[in-house]
């Protein structure tokens, strides 16, 4: 049966969010403006109006809204109490400062400084967006996920998401009690929820290699059945040979160098089994919708992302087909694309 109320209430909720998170953005940026926040850079790209871009993310919302009623996935339930929220909020607005002195004086190295940096790879232990502490850090782990749905205008949950479409057919007449899935680079655990919430008994596991993200990943999935996070590389990714049938990895080809993405692709190759599936979520590149690819020359001049201009013309098909990938299907949901590949 349809289920029209959980339709109702995921595009209330997305609209909640939609409203709140813009009103945080302007205020974001009213704020950065009043700290000195050098101009904005204009791209000499196209890039597309403010009607086209709200269009496209009713779209998303509304598609979001009809895969609950298709029963693809349950509502999106809200992680935490407001005042989590209001403390986050004010933890990005107080970081605010440093992220802008980090900018204007091209320097993205507080992540260098602090323990166990030594021991991490050299292109990971950078700021990345400016953000103090980089990836290594309590205080950015509390604040990303409100960061991103601020830079997303809270959407980056709905992005998110459009990961459960293909894993639901993939998933259709099999027993969740025999399939494993894991999220590369799983962050602060907010898709992992998602999955959870979706598949209460799938043998979910999610890796990364901050110890502190994986921290606040805990905390959000700590009211639910249990999680395998592991701390540790994708590079290198502790799990057996064709023992994973579902992978997953959302926001984080765009932060590798290009030769650390086909070392990442070929581990994620590896522990698939055959017929197992990937799907992969990020950025939008070059020409995917040339009337927006000022939005991705600007984006890496105004947040600190080193390997963003590589991803943003790197050839994902040539990677993915290499390491025995076959392609599935392929969609844009807002500013990012969601891929579904299948091990041969
Ligand atoms: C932009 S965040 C995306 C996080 C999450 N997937 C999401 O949807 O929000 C990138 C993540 O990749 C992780 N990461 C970057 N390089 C990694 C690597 N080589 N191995 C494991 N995790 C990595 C970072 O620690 C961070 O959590």
């Amino acid at each position: 049966m349809a289920d029209t109320l959980g339709m109702a209430t995921q595009l209330a909720g997305n609209a909640v969010r939609f409203g709140w998170y813009s009103g945080v953005n302007w205020l974001l940026n009213r704020e950065a403006r009043r700290l000195g926040n050098r101009p904005r850079y204009t791209p000499t790209r196209p890039v597309p109006s403010d009607a086209e871009l709200m269009a496209d993310l009713r779209a998303l919302f509304l598609r979001d809204a009809a895969a609950v009623r298709e029963g693809l996935y349950p509502p999106a339930e809200p992680v935490g109490t407001i005042a989590d929220h209001m403390r986050q909020l004010r933890a990005m607005f107080a970081d605010l400062p440093d992220t802008i002195r980090r900018r204007a004086a091209d320097d993205a190295q507080s992540a260098t400084t602090l323990p166990g940096a030594d021991e991490l790879p050299d292109y990971y232990t950078q700021d990345f967006h400016f953000q103090t502490g980089g990836y290594l850090s309590d205080d950015s782990a509390q604040i990303y996920d409100v960061q991103v749905e601020t830079l997303f205008y809270g959407a980056a949950g709905v992005m998110r998401r459009a990961a459960l479409k293909p894993i639901a057919q993939f998933m259709h007449g099999r027993d969740q009690r025999n399939t494993v899935l894991l999220d590369v680079a799983c962050g602060t655990g907010r898709f992992l929820r998602e999955v959870r919430l979706a598949y209460p008994a799938l043998r979910a596991k999610g890796i990364d290699l901050s110890q502190a993200y994986l921290d606040e990943a805990q905390r959000h999935l700590s009211e639910l059945r249990p999680v395998e996070l592991i701390t540790g590389n994708a590079e290198k990714i502790p799990l057996a040979d064709e023992s994973v049938e579902v992978a997953t990895s959302i926001f984080l080809y765009h932060e590798l160098p290009g030769e650390v993405r086909r070392r990442v692709t070929a581990e994620i190759a590896r522990v698939l089994k055959p017929g197992g599936l990937f799907v992969f979520i990020d950025s939008l590149q070059m020409g995917d919708r040339p009337g927006w690819d000022g939005l991705l020359e600007a984006f890496p001049v105004r947040f600190h992302e080193p390997y963003y201009a590589h991803y943003a013309t790197d050839n994902l098909d040539d990677m993915f087909t290499s390491a025995g990938l076959t392609p599935l299907t392929s969609s844009f949901a807002f500013l990012s694309k969601v891929m579904a590949w299948r091990k041969l």
